[in-house]
């Protein structure tokens, strides 16, 4: 372990010690004015079951960001580790129409898209919207959800994806670029 120092670290340095975070990952959708935008998050935590409600964190460039504040709703899609593709796509710079080209998804109740095949997805209606720094923290109350496969997840650890594996599709291997 590097020593400890009394100063707040720089912020290269903060995104090294998080990368030592293991979260999931997920795609978040919207659909404002008949445009679909979605992104791939891991800055992603549940508030409280009652109401069901969960916080994701945006950054207020991403496209996704003005298209939930339009529709004051978006969907949380929890990824499979079969569908790190999904993730790499929707972490992309690209027109968010390019991201949804050719991808299962359904409908449920807010419009926004819901990936086929995830492990389950949170449709959220806008409770706050909380601009801080950079970003702007979101907190969602779960309209509806679905519970998906059960199938291994897609884990992000040290800035890579970790492979999931074992009969239980949750013992995590070394992260593989
Ligand atoms: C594993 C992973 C996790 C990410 N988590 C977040 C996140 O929590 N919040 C965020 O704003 N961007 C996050 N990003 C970056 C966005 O996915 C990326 O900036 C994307 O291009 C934004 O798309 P948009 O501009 O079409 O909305 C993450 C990227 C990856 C690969």
């Amino acid at each position: 372990m590097s020593a400890p120092s009394s100063s707040p670290p720089e912020p290269t340095a903060f995104r090294g010690l998080m990368t030592r975070w293991a979260t999931g990952v997920a795609v978040v959708t919207a659909r404002a004015g008949g445009v679909d935008a979605g992104l791939t998050v891991n800055a992603l935590l549940s508030v409280a079951l009652a109401p069901p409600s969960l916080l994701i964190s945006l950054t207020r460039e991403a496209d996704t960001t003005p298209i939930i504040q339009r529709s004051g709703t978006f969907a949380v899609n929890f990824l499979a580790a079969d569908q790190r593709g999904i993730s790499e796509r929707f972490a992309q710079t690209i027109p968010p129409a390019d991201k949804f080209l050719g991808l299962p998804l359904h409908r449920g109740t807010t419009g926004a898209a819901l990936l086929d095949g995830t492990l389950g997805a949170a449709e959220c209606r806008v409770a706050a919207w909380t601009p801080q720094y950079d970003h702007v923290l979101i907190v969602g109350e779960v309209v509806r959800q679905e519970i998906g496969r059960d199938a291994a997840p897609l884990v992000f650890f040290r800035s890579g994806y970790a492979e999931a594996s074992g009969p239980d599709g949750l013992r995590l291997a070394a992260a593989r670029k």
